[in-house]
């Protein structure tokens, strides 16, 4: 993964690139790096960790120039360090950054050392930056050097590279990873992402893969994969510079979990006349393709995988669709069958998951004809990639564990079993239901986010534990899932989740005292038997935490190994999603307790651009 930004400007750049990487943090925040032309010498400031420390080192040694380049890294080859840390310089001439992986680095390392190149990180990106070095005796150029270099690499790249004799260029170049060039007035910058840019400008190119461009600050060149000059539109972004700001809230996890209630609004605003959803909220030939459909295939990662498994009970309860569900690095390895009157639906905040878009890519290539993103990143790869969009509109997302991005999925998700059940079995009055408990769930957000004082009592039993298990049956277990992902990658508690019904083959056996056992317990036709399953527990000496519908008496799972939370009585079409936010508050909290990253959890990075 990583981040990149550069820019060349007739200003200085460093706090530009500082501003741009602190907003990239999300790609992977393990080191980072800078480096500026100044009078015909490169300066490279790296620093292990975040960007913060980075930006300490800079202001107590401070470097700046017009022409730069910046990295914040998530480690693939080469432990988090300072020497593996980008910008990679070779002859003291030339430096680039690096986003992607490099497959043939060894067969590329051993022939460039074998020309004298002597390397310094164990990066697959060091083998880049000599290699435009060794092309650059020959080309004529930077372009040419970046170009010929490109040809030789395998794998996936976007690349950002200066060198101190052309002081005015910068040449970017893509593959396989996201890559936007910001337009400024006799400025131009690149990025990861726009986020990165907004600072600066509201207008965007995305480059198309194998794109190879040349910036100064008269303008950009762009050569396609063949070598011929093109020109890509440029495209306004609605996106403010301030959307990403952290507010009254201590963590951005906090904050984004209270805009829930904002973000189902802003998701299902102008998608209906007259309480009817519009086919055409999904793409203007979204009618036709939905009439053409026969099946569901949903595929996604984590969270978003969560949330399609939850949509796959919907599809088949309320509609009777076919439906399907595989994670998507699975799929994308798996030579699956796949009927070509298929509709592919992926689902993903960032809409640049790479698993996600090669399985789409794949599905593609064994005769789906068509295809809908649920999204929530606007300009994204996916999105761009895919016949029909729906975008949740949850606005960006920073924290690393995902949350309203979850719960604005499922109400895109509910939304899309209503346009396609319509065609099979979802009666007019399902219909009317759905749409009504869609409209009333703003307002039981509000309620279940009441519960935030009794979570955070609650979160203590949790603070001295190593392990917890979710339990949930039917739409809900999906939703145990969601509740042990956030838990493990937030506090590093290993949690799992099971469906409730499973427990007695096998996972009973990890019952104890020191087992906190939390359970979604909704008033549904399966309560009776999570009644049973809860007093397996409790009989074997688990420590339950209930979470269970108001409406229902206490004594329904009394006992003094439970501990009951009421939720708020709705109903079972938008279950889950309340579900969701008392299991996404608890994470958060133990998270605090034990003094964890809440919004940068070890090792883990927000978007997931490599394999
Ligand atoms: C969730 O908290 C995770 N950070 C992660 O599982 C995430 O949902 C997954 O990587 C998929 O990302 P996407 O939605 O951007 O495709």
């Amino acid at each position: 993964m990583c981040g990149i930004v550069a820019g060349v400007a007739q200003r200085n750049v460093v706090p530009i690139l500082i501003e741009g990487l602190k907003r990239l943090e999300y790609r992977g925040y393990d080191s980072a790096g800078l480096a500026v032309i100044n009078g015909g010498e490169i300066f490279r400031k790296r620093e292990l960790g975040k960007v913060k420390g980075l930006e300490a080192l800079i202001a107590a040694d401070p470097i700046e120039g017009r022409i730069g380049i910046a990295h914040t890294r998530w480690a693939t080859h080469g432990k988090p360090s300072t020497r593996n840390a980008h910008p990679h310089v070779s002859k003291d001439r030339v430096a680039v950054v690096h986003n992607g992986i490099i497959e043939n680095h060894d067969h590329l390392r051993a022939a460039l050392q074998e020309n004298g190149y002597v390397f310094t990180s164990e990066t697959d990106t060091e083998v880049i930056v000599h290699k435009v070095a060794e092309e650059l005796k020959a080309a004529g150029n930077l372009l040419d050097a970046v170009g010929k270099t490109v040809k030789s690499l395998r794998g996936a790249y976007a690349l950002g590279v200066i060198d101190c004799e052309q002081p005015d260029v910068l040449v970017a170049c893509r593959k396989g990873s996201p890559l936007v060039i910001g337009i400024g007035i006799g400025e131009y910058f690149i990025a990861s992402d726009i986020a990165a840019l907004l600072p600066v400008t509201q207008r965007f190119i995305f480059l198309e893969d194998g794109d190879v461009a040349e910036l100064t600050i008269n303008g950009v060149t762009i050569f396609d994969e063949a070598g011929r000059r093109v020109v890509r539109p440029v495209i306004e972004s609605q996106l403010k510079a301030d959307s990403v700001d952290k507010g009254k809230y201590r963590h951005y996890m906090l904050k984004e979990i209270y805009e829930q209630a904002w973000a189902v609004s802003e998701t299902l605003e102008g998608r209906f006349i007259d309480n009817r959803l519009q086919d055409n909220a999904f793409g203007h030939n979204a009618a036709d393709v939905f009439d053409q459909i026969k099946s569901v295939l949903i595929l996604a990662c984590g969270t978003s995988y969560h949330s399609g498994l939850v949509a796959r009970y919907w599809f088949e309860k309320y509609a009777r669709v076919p439906c399907a569900i595989e994670i998507a690095s699975e799929f994308r390895y798996r030579n699956p069958v796949v009927a070509p009157d298929t509709l592919v639906v992926t689902i993903s905040q960032s809409g640049e998951t790479a698993d996600t878009l090669a399985a789409l890519q794949e599905a593609k290539k064994l005769g789906v004809k068509h295809s809908l993103v649920i999204c929530n990143a606007p300009e994204s790869s996916l999105v761009r990639e895919s016949e029909l969009v729906l975008m949740t509109r949850a606005g960006p997302e920073i924290g690393v564990a995902s949350t309203k991005a979850f719960t604005t999925q499922l109400v895109a998700l509910l939304m899309l079993i209503i346009v396609v059940g319509r065609r099979f079995d979802l009666s007019a009055e399902k219909e009317e239901h759905i749409v009504s408990q869609l409209f009333a769930l703003p307002g039981n957000i509000e309620k279940v986010l009441k519960l935030d004082n009794a979570i955070e009592l609650l979160s203590q039993r949790f603070a001295d534990k190593h392990n917890a298990l979710f339990l949930g049956r039917g739409t809900h277990y999906p939703i145990a899932m969601e509740g042990a992902l956030k838990l493990k990658e937030i506090s590093y508690i290993h949690a799992e989740a099971y469906p409730a019904g499973e427990l007695k083959h096998g996972p009973l056996a990890l019952i104890d005292a020191e087992m906190p056992v939390v359970t979604v317990a909704p008033n549904n036709n399966l309560l009776e038997k999570l009644k049973s399953n809860i007093q397996e527990v409790s009989a074997r000496g688990g420590q339950l935490i209930v979470f269970m519908d108001e409406d229902l008496a206490e004594s329904d799972a009394a006992d003094e190994n439970v501990q009951i939370v009421k939720m708020p009585s709705v109903a079972n079409a938008i279950s889950p999603v309340i579900y969701t936010i008392p299991l996404q508050l608890l994470s958060y909290h133990v998270a605090v307790l034990k003094g964890t990253d809440v919004d940068q959890p070890r090792n883990l990075a927000k978007s997931v651009t490599v394999e």
